[in-house]
């Protein structure tokens, strides 16, 4: 079964050719960064516009390059949600108006069903179940994965995600939006042991995580120390200290009261190289599995799609209507 993947729910427009014999065909990205970087942040309307722009160049593109064509796809997959509204219906109506074309279904994903088995697509995959980690720009979960389509809460963060949180320190520190990267980068240049901020949550006996405070604790620290280089970075260095402690030792209790040996980390912050260290570190303390997408697969992109819609196509999920609908406020735990 051949499935084209669209991925359209923020700043990158993503598209993939997955084969469901010979596995990832192609795929191709365009990254907004640049366009919205003069703003400081995305700016949505300007998102859904250059969706518009790049959906169908990038469909040719990876059809060219996997040698198929329009009349080879079994299914369009797109992701409806959760995200931004206008920039969800590009990919919407795009995957909804193509299938309707070709009579094949359309069917629609979830953003972070797409994250969390995007570790599947690797040579080092994951068996069921596993605990995951969701670590976007807009979400910090932990959840039970018994199955495809089995997702059950263990907590999640009250407030900030974990990328938010890189990505409001970043702005604190005069780095360019998207923080994660700019934060990581800065910070392998600091100094650890400098300052110490507190760690949100981690004594708290559950696995819900809070990082607003954190940001809190950033902004303060930033006012009263100078504004030189070598103090950015090791602001940035005791932040990112801070996270990949709090991540690491939550996913630790949740695999102890899951008693799962496997995790799955997944979503933008899990390109993060410390935190990546932190959690390879505690896996051969604990005694546990961890495992990543492929590097270029952690950050939004049309593969996880196309991939997560070839494991729902398979256990049952139903195409969806050619109603222009999508869910920007999406429950994981409700698919
Ligand atoms: O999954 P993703 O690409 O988009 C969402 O679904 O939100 O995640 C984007 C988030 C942003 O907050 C970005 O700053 C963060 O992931 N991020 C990182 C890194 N790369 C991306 N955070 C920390 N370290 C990184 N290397
Ligand atoms: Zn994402």
């Amino acid at each position: 079964m051949l499935i084209l993947g669209i991925e359209s729910s923020c700043d990158e427009t993503g598209l993939a050719l997955y084969d469901s014999e010979a596995g990832l065909l192609s795929h191709a990205l365009h990254s907004q960064v640049a366009m919205h970087q003069a703003y400081g942040g995305v700016v949505p309307e300007l998102a859904s516009r250059d969706h518009i722009r790049r959906v169908v160049p990038l469909a040719r593109a990876v059809l060219a390059r996997a040698g198929r064509e329009l009349k080879d796809l079994d299914a369009v997959a797109f992701t409806e949600g959760p995200g931004l509204a206008g920039a969800l219906l590009v990919g919407a109506a795009f995957a909804k108006s193509l299938a309707f074309a070709l009579d094949v279904p359309a069917l629609g994903i979830h953003h972070l069903e797409g994250h969390l088995l995007s570790p599947l697509l690797s040579k080092h995959r994951p068996a069921f179940p596993f605990v995951a980690l969701l670590v976007s720009g807009g979400h910090t979960q932990l959840m039970r994965v018994t199955e495809v389509g089995q997702y059950e809460l263990l907590g999640e963060t009250l407030d900030d995600a974990a990328g938010e949180a890189f990505d409001k320190t970043a702005k604190l520190l005069g780095l360019d939006y998207p923080g994660g990267p700019a934060v990581s980068a800065l910070a392998e240049t600091g100094h650890p042991g400098r300052f110490k901020l507190p760690r949100p949550m981690l004594n708290s006996g559950d696995l819900e995580f809070s990082f607003s405070g954190l940001k809190t604790a950033v902004a303060m620290l930033v006012r009263k120390q100078p504004a030189d280089a070598s103090t950015r970075a090791d602001i940035a260095c005791a932040f990112q200290e801070a996270i990949v402690e709090v991540l690491v030792t939550k996913c630790v209790a949740a695999l102890q009261r899951t008693n799962l040996g496997r995790l799955v980390v997944a979503g933008g912050v899990g390109a993060n190289r410390q935190l990546r260290a932190g959690l390879d570190e505690a896996s051969r303390r604990e005694g546990f599995e961890v495992f990543y997408p492929e590097l270029e697969l952690c950050t939004d992109n049309g593969a996880m799609i196309a991939f997560a819609a070839a494991l729902r196509w398979k256990s049952g999920l139903p195409p969806a209507d050619l109603v222009f609908s999508v869910r920007p406020r999406w429950d994981l735990a409700e698919v």
